[in-house]
């Protein structure tokens, strides 16, 4: 099986190891920058930007894949689905069409009010023209979210109370937002624990892999600036401590429907990665957003429990027969946590080496943003190293992930508190407070 793999972070380090259980799988790797877990695990590789679609057709008419996989959301959000489709290549991704359920907030939103699908919290969408009218609607709402309508890379929703006070800011941040994007959406605040079920959809079926928890804030306690995503967890029960199976399942039952909503709307199956932002509300399970590429860190803590053959379900996908397979993940815990550079996101310390130490034997390292040079390992602006224990339950999980984390030396930093005892407890109080 010859396969193309677009994308060069930690999620997509973690996809590659996920194929190359597979002793059939033949990895070619188109990379915005090099990453060596990627290109120690592939037969050719390619460097180029997302946008560059002539020296991607090049690399795909010269590595022949049966299939492609996509990482990120840029490649989707440019359209690469329906490049590569072009040239007789199916891809595991949505084409530009149905990767709105990521790239336009809009579309997500307008998409579960038209077909009646439940967890669609009260929103509006405000542009250039209307935004005036936002005033009564933050005021009837009272706590707001404010959503750009376009990719932020998880940095431009802005929560009341959590990154601005009144309904001032919120305007203020609103108009802010409609000078880069061509709308703003305002919803209403949502108070619960937030988790990320990452589903996999032939466009016919839908089957959700173990839920995750994911941590945006910077800094421990979840303070600081908002990032791409710190680290997550995973439990042995594939439950997370303040969700129970129904739960699970109400997450699982909206993105099936959203996927026979995105059908009946657009004519085109998706198949791919249904990411579901979800958060566990007094109301039941609601829909924060869709992303349409597995999570990063989320990716970490799933695949490397995933049991079954990934080029078999990659095929099962492809060819809609995702009903017949059977796809079991280890009853194992895992934490992952990633290494930062000093002053990220804001400010990060770049080009600063990075020295990899002892790592505990069942830890597992994944690269993201680093840059190989002659004599090693070099920070960028971005998260750098992403570190997963696995194991029988979250503590000893835990364990492994920070030790693999003290191990790694440089201008980086990481948060201790993910996977604790103390900050799951934290979950569980809050979790409680909501309900009751
Ligand atoms: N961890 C958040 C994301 O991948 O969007």
């Amino acid at each position: 099986m010859e396969i193309l793999l677009i994308g060069n972070g930690a999620r997509e380090h973690a996809i590659a190891e996920a194929f190359k259980k597979n002793s059939r799988a033949a990895l070619h790797s188109y990379l915005k920058s090099k990453n060596l877990g990627i290109t120690s695990l592939s037969g050719s590789f390619e460097i180029g930007s997302y946008n560059d679609f002539e020296l991607i057709k090049l690399f795909a008419q010269k590595s022949k894949p049966d299939f492609a996989f996509i990482g990120p959301e840029e490649p989707l959000k440019n359209g690469i689905v329906d490049l590569l489709g072009g040239m007789g290549v199916s891809s595991i991704g949505p084409s530009k069409s149905l990767a709105r359920l990521e790239t336009s907030k809009s579309f997500t939103r307008i998409l579960l009010k038209k077909y009646k699908i439940e967890g669609n919290p009260k929103f509006r969408i405000f542009n250039d023209e209307d935004i005036g009218d936002a005033k009564g609607f933050i005021k009837e709402l009272g706590q707001c979210v404010i959503k750009p309508d376009g990719l932020t890379g998880g940095k431009g929703v802005k929560v009341q109370g959590d990154h601005f006070k009144t309904g001032k800011d919120a305007l203020e941040y609103c108009n802010e937002v409609l000078q880069a994007h061509p709308a703003v959406i305002i919803e209403e605040k949502l108070d619960g624990e937030e988790f990320s079920l990452q589903c996999l959809s032939d466009g016919k079926t839908v089957i959700a892999m173990p839920p995750v928890q994911d941590h945006k804030r910077a800094f421990a306690d979840d303070k600081g600036s908002n990032t791409g995503g710190m680290g997550s967890y995973s439990c042995e029960n594939h439950l997370l401590p303040f969700l129970t199976k129904k739960d699970v399942e109400e997450g699982l039952e909206i993105t099936q429907k959203v996927a026979d909503a995105v059908h009946k709307e657009t004519g085109e199956f998706y198949k791919g990665v249904m990411y579901a932002g979800l958060i566990k509300t007094k109301e039941g399970i609601n829909v924060v957003e869709y992303n349409a590429r597995f999570g990063d860190p989320e990716a970490m803590n799933v695949l490397p429990l995933m049991e079954a053959d990934f080029v078999e379900v990659c095929s099962a996908i492809i060819n809609q027969n995702l009903n017949k397979i059977k796809i079991k993940f280890q009853k194992k815990a895992t934490v992952c946590k990633y290494l930062v550079p000093d002053g990220y996101p804001d400010n990060p310390a770049k080009n600063e080496k990075i020295t990899v130490g002892k790592i505990p034997g069942s830890a597992k390292l994944y690269y993201s943003s680093v840059e190989q040079k002659e004599d090693g390992l070099y920070t960028t602006n971005s998260r750098a190293i992403a570190c997963l224990g696995i194991s029988d339950n979250l503590e000893k999980a835990e364990k492994i992930a920070e030790e693999a984390a003290k191990s790694v030396k440089g201008r980086l930093f990481h948060r201790e508190d993910i996977g604790t005892k103390k900050l799951i407890e934290k979950r569980i109080r809050h979790m409680k407070d909501v309900l009751n």
